[in-house]
């Protein structure tokens, strides 16, 4: 039990990380994790969106500059002024129903964003890691009951997935152009890999057109929320258990494993999938304020209807494990929401702590 924490904390304690993306959901989570293990961190986003935000809560002064990352010089003199071990990228427009809004600032974001840190993070001589961060939606989806390998064809109906399946062929090619593996020790020091999790949940996330926080609003707001695709079946996963696997990859980089460069899927067991209808009940047994009604709205864009990822290399080759299977996952999540809304109390540290101490469940 101890052995994760001590790991952990012995490959990150002092250790610098750049963090993208640290306002948004995911951010803030890594940004505390980072910090309780001892980790120097330095964020680098736009500001939080929105009326509520996990990082206006949090209340803590990060390390950070407040910028796009579409603007190389900020961008370049951000990460050259810190002098990072590790850099994770997770800026990014992470919407579906946004992508189809604005395909053009998603592009922008997610492609040209991507290749504009890698270019100014491969100038830094402190580096010995970038972690790109995309989505398990960058796989060439054929509906059908098969979860994908990190070697499957990538593509992607939306623009959201398209522009996350290009990001990886940006991360394949910047890595054979520039930091390949066989040139390490000559041209450069860096590791680059790229990370495709499930879809994610936790406290803190307050994002438009996600299901969680749908449901939190319907909790709090007293009204009921139209489910769009109730039998869309996604690889849930706590939001822990995905930074967990992005945490113990960079642990690989940092420690100099070239062995590690490439793509890796962290995603939940195989017998461990819900579809939206199964996760919304999961959520209302444990808050029954929330309320729900199916709607089958004909102008609603396409979103992918079953989505399966398979985790085995993460397993074998980095010893990743899900520590949380499905229904805990949602009853923490509702615990979160609950404990904010309920008792104005904030619990991100106290979760991250008892993840810390969990043992892993069985595959
Ligand atoms: N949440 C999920 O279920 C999920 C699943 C798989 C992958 N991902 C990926 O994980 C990453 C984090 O997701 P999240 O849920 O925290 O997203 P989020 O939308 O909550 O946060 C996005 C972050 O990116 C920043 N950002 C956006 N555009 C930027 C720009 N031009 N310049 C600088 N910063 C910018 C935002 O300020 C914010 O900090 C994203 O890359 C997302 O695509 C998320």
């Amino acid at each position: 039990m101890e052995n994760m924490v001590n790991d952990l904390k012995r490959i990150f304690a002092g250790k610098r990380v750049f963090v993208t993306g640290h306002t948004g959901f995911k951010g803030v989570w890594l940004m505390e994790m980072l910090d309780l293990l001892g980790a120097e961190t330095f964020g680098y986003a736009l500001a939080p969106e929105g009326r509520v935000s996990h990082y206006n809560l949090i209340g803590k002064k990060f390390q950070e500059k407040i910028g796009d990352i579409n603007d190389p010089m900020t961008l370049s003199k951000a990460i050259l002024d810190f002098s990072p071990d590790l850099l994770i990228h997770m800026a990014a427009q992470s919407l579906v129903r946004q992508s189809y809004k604005d395909p053009v600032e998603t592009y922008q974001t997610n492609v040209m964003g991507s290749l504009q840190v890698l270019h100014a993070a491969a100038h830094c001589r402190s580096l010995s890691g970038i972690l790109m961060i995309t989505t398990d939606k960058v796989y060439e989806n054929k509906e059908i009951h098969y979860a994908y390998r990190e070697s499957d064809r990538l593509g992607g109906y939306d623009m959201y997935s398209s522009s996350k399946a290009c990001c990886e062929i940006l991360i394949d090619s910047f890595r054979r152009s520039f930091l390949s593996p066989d040139q390490y020790g000559n041209s450069h020091h860096i590791i680059l890999c790229s990370a495709r999790s499930g879809n994610v949940i936790g406290g803190g996330d307050w994002n438009q057109d996600r299901l969680i926080p749908d449901l939190v609003a319907s909790a709090t707001g007293g009204v009921s929320v139209a489910i769009r695709n109730p039998v869309a079946v996604r690889p849930w996963q706590h939001v822990l258990d995905c930074l967990n696997g992005y945490l113990m990859l960079s642990a690989r980089m940092m420690e100099k494993d070239l062995g590690v460069s490439g793509a890796w899927n962290f995603a939940p067991n195989s017998d461990d999938v819900l579809n939206v209808k199964e996760l919304a009940d999961e959520a209302r047994k444990n808050w029954d304020k929330i309320q729900y009604h199916l709607f089958k709205d004909p102008d609603t864009p396409h979103e992918a209807g079953l989505l399966l990822l398979d985790h085995h290399k993460a397993v074998s080759k980095l010893g990743w494990k899900p520590r949380y299977r499905s229904e805990q996952s949602v009853r923490l999540t509702m615990d979160w929401y609950k404990a904010f809304y309920e008792n104005n109390e904030l619990i991100t540290r106290n979760q991250i702590e008892d993840f810390l101490k969990s043992e892993p469940h069985e595959i």
